[in-house]
């Protein structure tokens, strides 16, 4: 049976279908509530439940721990509503006139970059028009049904092409599908724009990037966004990689810091290997942020990478530098998981 939903503390009410979850109805009605994978793998959907019965849905411990459950928390990518229901949730603003598709795009460059690490780039149809924020992701939508998430590294507009940065993760369908098989001219489909990961344009508040690897690829298009936008707040790039060839852009990165006297790049490298000779930080890259900085309480933090890199500096930059909860951003790059299990949005 359809339920009544309603959010607070916005007050905005809907009525939800059988088949959807929280988080598909509350899109449905344009209305922006924070998401990342939709699979129950990141967290970024976590919801205070505040009346009515649900079922929370298979959700990963690591998401939604036991001591959530028991705080009423709930997944809402994942929750249905099994009777009328008031929930709490952070609205986003900012996506409402983002249109999620379906589209066709023509591969037009496959450069590997690095031992690992594969720049696509795809062309839109001439005819469609494909908005987007910086940050946000697409879906590839494979022929046997399953779906792979990966982040716009570029900005709208750039000739109509997207570009992402794509690691070759052991034993990875999809990955190693673009590192062996896949040819220019072919033609892939893809869902999106989609996620809620972008620069909060309405704050003045410094900001601090922390990328892990190519968790590098969405902060690259807001980065780009904001100095092409002459946005002056402070922002620092912490880059985390493993050795020196992992910081598959690091030029890029250090141009923009030496056009631009408010954007600083520290790269941070945690093994790096002899023949680097590598004069600068070490260690992980959260722990570089803890170092430098004491109070958070002022900042915006936009966190992009390995799930581990996120919930560690989520929980030090939160719980020991005083940076409020809702002040911090992230797309933790899960694993993706089957069509079958994610549906989709829309
Ligand atoms: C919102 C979002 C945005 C993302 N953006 C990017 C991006 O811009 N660039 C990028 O490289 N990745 C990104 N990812 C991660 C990527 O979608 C997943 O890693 C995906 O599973 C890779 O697909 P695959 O078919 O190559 O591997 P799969 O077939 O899904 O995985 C098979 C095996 O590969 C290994 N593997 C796959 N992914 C990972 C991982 N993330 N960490 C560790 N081992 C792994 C595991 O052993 C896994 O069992 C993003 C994920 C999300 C949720
Ligand atoms: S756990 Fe719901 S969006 Fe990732």
């Amino acid at each position: 049976m359809p339920a009544n939903v309603t959010i607070q503390p916005s007050g905005h009410t809907f009525v939800l279908q059988d088949h959807e979850t929280l988080l598909e109805g509350a899109l449905r009605e344009g209305y922006g509530l924070p998401y990342g994978c939709r699979s129950g793998a990141c967290g970024t959907c976590k919801g205070q439940l505040v009346s009515g019965r649900v079922d929370l849905g298979e959700y990963q411990a690591s998401a939604l721990t036991s001591e959530d459950v028991a705080a009423g928390k709930a997944l809402f990518c994942l929750t249905r509503a099994l009777s009328d229901v008031v929930v709490e949730a952070r609205m986003v603003v900012g996506v409402k006139d983002v249109v999620v598709r379906k589209l066709p795009v023509r591969v037009e460059a496959i450069d590997r970059i690095n031992h690992d690490v594969a720049v696509l780039r795809l062309k839109l149809p001439a005819t469609e028009k494909f908005n987007f924020l910086p940050g946000q992701y697409i879906d590839f939508l494979m022929p046997d049904g399953k779906r792979r998430s990966f982040s716009l590294a570029s900005v709208p507009g750039e000739n109509a092409m997207l570009e992402l940065h794509i690691r070759h993760y052991p034993g990875g369908n999809f990955s190693r599908y673009v590192f062996e098989e896949l040819k220019p001219r072919t033609i892939l489909r893809i869902e999106g724009p989609l996620g809620t990961f972008f620069l909060r344009e309405d704050s003045d508040k410094p900001i601090i990037f922390m990328a892990g690897a190519t968790g590098f690829a969405p902060i690259k298009g807001i980065i780009e966004q904001a100095l092409a936008q002459g946005v002056t707040r402070p922002m620092v790039l912490y880059w985390g990689a493993r050795t020196l060839r992992d910081l598959y852009m690091a030029e890029l990165a250090g141009s923009w810091q030496a056009a631009h006297s408010n954007f600083t790049f520290i790269p941070v490298l945690s093994e790096p290997l002899p023949e680097d000779h590598w004069p600068g930080r070490t260690g992980l890259v959260h722990e570089a942020i803890l170092a430098d900085f004491s109070d958070l309480s002022g900042y915006q933090v936009y966190a992009c990478g390995a799930p581990v890199m996120v919930d560690a500096g989520q929980r030090s930059f939160t719980q020991t530098r005083g940076l409020p909860i809702e002040e911090f951003y992230s797309d933790p790059f899960t694993v993706s998981v089957d069509a079958s299990k994610a549906a989709p949005v829309a």
